[in-house]
């Protein structure tokens, strides 16, 4: 039902848990009042006027207790409160939801074992205005950026298109001239990140990282993401002299506008609402969120991203965002069917280094070694040079002091990981090198794809790799061996691969909607990098907020060849031209085990970035589509009416689950006897046209489409066409399969996700 069910519960929870001392101090709270049809003084006051009721009527507390106001598409403010003001704001009219101000995280893996390098892409479209994407302006809500770098040069640019009402603020290390005609804004958010407590003196102490209070780039994760959608084109880049080229961006002209809302540990919900706030009000095209929830997500309205993308997306913004880096299955966040949520895979470029061992066997293993053995050296398990109190066990993972000098020197150690994202790989090789190790072979059975620049020459191997090498050290004695430096194979191993660490559907909150929607390369990616961090321009990283970027890129060519189509006709394009089938015209594997990847891996599958300019139909949706879905999941007319600020009513706009949204793929979650679903497409190819139904039906399912073939005379023309779902043998689980529409040269295709309801549902 209706959020502010849940999150009065919530707080009632934490009345009751007084001990608990996040609830027992102020903090702040995020008030969210739907659609915004007020002016923005008007909203200012009646903020004011609310906070002054929770604090006795006294107008300087709640001045002091005001975080941010929020009045552009929606209305809301953060404010510092005690549970029992923010109760009490929760049930004021028109209040829809009040969530404690949480953290996200930046959907990088292993942030710390970073690195840098790559971008192959090649995105020459002939036969296409893509020129026009010097019009596109892309909001990054990011850590900042590098203005410096050469990828956000503006050489050779036109003038800002004058419709851009965004800003240059400055601070600390940032100027007005540090924006520029590719840069054409930055903003930065900190409120909601020091008016944490905690936060707030963990950052006056720590003084050793480096910050800036302004839009500049501490952490390299905003340049990176920024420069992989809309990078300038820049020569001679490699990381260590490894993997020399050229790096771009997906829309390499495309304009760029920072808003800096994530911090050393994390952005908060009130910053991420002020950045969207700002973004609808600026003028951008298109919103970029490599961040998220952790799984699982909370309710629609009580998270940030979901409610910021919510109203972009009802002012025709494209919200793309990542599905996350947590790789197990129901994990995936972002779920909101008003984004367009990005999984990771593979390029078709790896860092491998070999591995010699000294009867002459050379494996592979992977890393981003440019450092050098002269020599080959004893190798050993970690276990067996454990050190102090450490059992051999504990002393094989490689942690902190737990080897002994005089048994590690000079040798190459075999250490593990044990897939705990808390654990850092990149530690491990530093905790070897100051034991006196030479090397270091980390066995990764889950994600030995990730290179990382280890501290001493080093390879990550997989489960069967590290067997070999295991079998040889056993059984040989004195055993020795070399890890030789880094070298960037191109098409090495199938591609793209699913990464281990995308993170997975179904969907936990809404299961008649597929996420993730579409995969994207996220795996040792090379793109710009701050210099605060490491000296270097350019980084290789790895995480699904390195894929989100490349799908911002293919939309904002898009919104440059038909600026005037909505989000969900972009989003579409993109999904309903992907392929499921890897470079060799197989199906599409997913790491580590190599088994085929289904749509709970990549949604759509991998985009092809020529077809989405030509993708014949579209699955269009409105504002009203999205309102009769929240009826669908249980919103009545006035929750609805809260969020949309408009006469909408369930009665009007009713679906009847989910699954009738027009969404290019289709899931039926509990499929009982037989189910039928309704779907509209438009003409946006050739005015006469004709397309005929193929069906590749789930396993143990009946599949009918009505009418099968759809003859089109006029561009814009819709048509509707309904699917049958029916089962004819039980099945556990969910089956895949897909639906195409087809001329001679298009092909439009969604996948067909559903699981039969079980006879036991109901009872227990
Ligand atoms: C690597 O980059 C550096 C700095 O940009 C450049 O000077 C060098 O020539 C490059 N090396 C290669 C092998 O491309
Ligand atoms: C290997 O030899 C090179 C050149 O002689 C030297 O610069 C480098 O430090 C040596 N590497 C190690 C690990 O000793
Ligand atoms: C390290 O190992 C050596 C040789 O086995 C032993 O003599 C020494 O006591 C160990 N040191 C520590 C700190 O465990
Ligand atoms: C190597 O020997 C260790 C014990 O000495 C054993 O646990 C391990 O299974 C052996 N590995 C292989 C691959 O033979
Ligand atoms: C080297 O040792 C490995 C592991 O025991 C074994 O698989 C391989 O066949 C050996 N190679 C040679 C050339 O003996
Ligand atoms: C909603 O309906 C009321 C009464 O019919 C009308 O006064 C009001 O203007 C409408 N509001 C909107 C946003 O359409
Ligand atoms: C498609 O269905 C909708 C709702 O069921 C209806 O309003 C619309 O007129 C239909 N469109 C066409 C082209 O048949």
């Amino acid at each position: 039902m209706a959020s502010c069910g849940i999150n009065i519960q919530y707080l009632l929870l934490c009345v009751m848990l007084a001990r608990i001392r996040q609830c027992v101090t102020s903090q702040v709270y995020v008030a969210y009042m739907g659609s915004s049809g007020v002016h923005s003084e008007e909203v200012l006051k009646q903020n004011h006027e609310m906070l002054a009721a929770v604090h006795g009527g006294s107008n300087e507390k709640a001045m002091s207790s005001h975080v941010y106001s929020y009045s552009n598409g929606f209305r809301g403010f953060a404010a510092k409160l005690s549970e029992e003001q923010a109760l009490e704001i929760a049930e004021m009219p028109g209040v829809v939801s009040v969530f404690p101000n949480e953290k996200r995280s930046l959907h990088t893996t292993h942030s710390w074992d970073f690195m840098g390098l790559s971008v192959d892409e090649e995105m020459e479209i002939p036969g296409f205005a893509t020129k026009n994407q010097e019009n596109v302006i892309i909001g990054f809500i990011d850590t900042g950026i590098w203005p410096e770098s050469p990828s956000f040069n503006d050489r050779g640019m036109p003038p800002v298109p004058s419709r851009w009402k965004g800003e240059c603020q400055t601070g600390e290390s940032f100027t007005a001239s540090d924006c520029n005609k590719k840069v054409v804004g930055a903003r930065y958010y900190l409120n909601g990140y020091e008016s944490e407590e905690e936060y707030g003196e963990l950052l006056k102490k720590s003084n050793n990282a480096v910050k800036y209070k302004s839009p500049r780039d501490s952490s390299g994760h905003g340049s990176h993401t920024a420069s992989i959608a809309a990078g300038r084109y820049v020569n001679n880049v490699n990381y260590s002299g490894l993997a020399s080229g050229e790096a771009r961006g997906g829309a390499s002209m495309a304009r760029i506008a920072v808003y800096k809302t994530c911090w050393e540990s994390g952005c908060y919900d009130a910053d991420i609402l002020a950045a969207f706030n700002d973004a609808i009000r600026d003028g951008v095209d298109i919103i970029s969120v490599s961040l998220g929830p952790t799984s699982p997500q909370g309710d629609y309205f009580s998270d940030a991203i979901s409610i910021g993308s919510f109203h972009a997306t009802s002012h025709g913004i494209m919200v793309v965002s990542s599905a996350g880096n947590v790789g197990t299955r129901g994990s995936v966040t972002n779920l909101a069917p008003w984004m367009l949520t990005v999984a990771a895979s593979s390029t078709d470029r790896d860092f491998t280094s070999y591995v010699i061992l000294g009867n002459g066997t050379k494996l592979m293993g992977e890393s981003l070694n440019v450092l050098r053995m002269n020599r080959s050296a004893g190798i050993i398990p970690a276990g067996e040079a454990n050190g102090g109190y450490f059992t051999p066990y504990q002393s094989s993972f490689c942690l902190e002091s737990s080897l002994n000098k005089t048994k590690a020197r000079g040798k190459i150690l075999i250490c593990r990981h044990s897939g705990s994202s808390s654990e850092s790989r990149l530690a491990k090789s530093v905790v070897v090198k100051r034991a006196g190790g030479v090397g270091m072979i980390l066995i990764d059975e889950v994600e030995s794809d990730i290179a990382i620049p280890f501290a001493i020459p080093a390879a990550s191997v997989d489960r069967r790799t590290a067997e070999k090498i295991l079998s040889f050290v056993n059984h040989t004695r004195n055993p020795r061996s070399l890890i030789l430096p880094t070298k960037a194979i191109l098409g090495s191993k199938p591609a793209p691969r699913m990464a281990a660490f995308s993170s997975k559907g179904p969907n936990s909150l809404t299961p008649g909607i597929l996420k993730p929607d579409i995969t994207a390369p996220g795996l040792n990616i090379l793109a710009a990098w701050s210099p605060a961090v490491k000296i270097m321009n350019f980084n290789i990283l790895s995480g699904t907020s390195m894929s989100c970027p490349h799908i911002t890129g293919i939309a904002a060519l898009i919104k440059a060849v038909y600026p005037s189509w909505s989000p969900s006709a972009i989003k579409s394009a993109i999904m309903t031209t992907a392929t499921t089938l890897d470079k060799r015209g197989k199906a599409i594997t997913a790491d580590p085990t190599g088994r085929m990847a289904t749509p709970f891996d990549y949604g759509s599958g991998f985009p092809n970035p020529v077809r989405v300019l030509d993708p014949g139909l579209v699955y269009d949706a409105q504002p009203a589509d999205y309102k009769a879905f929240l009826c669908s999941i249980g919103y009545d007319d006035k929750s609805l009416q809260r969020v949309t600020g408009d006469n909408s009513t369930c009665t009007r706009t009713a679906a009847a689950s989910a699954s009738d949204l027009n969404y290019p793929t289709i899931t039926v979650p509990e499929l009982r006897g037989s189910y039928l679903v309704t779907r509209t497409v438009t003409n946006v190819g050739r005015p006469r046209s004709v397309y005929r139904a193929l069906i590749s039906p789930p396993a143990g399912i009946q599949v009918t489409v009505v009418p099968k073939i759809l003859a089109f005379r006029n561009y814009g023309e819709k048509r509707n066409f309904t699917v049958s779902f029916r089962a004819t043998a039980p099945s556990k689980g969910y089956v895949f399969g897909s639906l195409t529409w087809k001329t001679k040269a298009l092909a439009v295709t969604s996948p067909l996700v559903v699981r039969l309801a079980s006879s036991n549902t109901g009872l227990l």
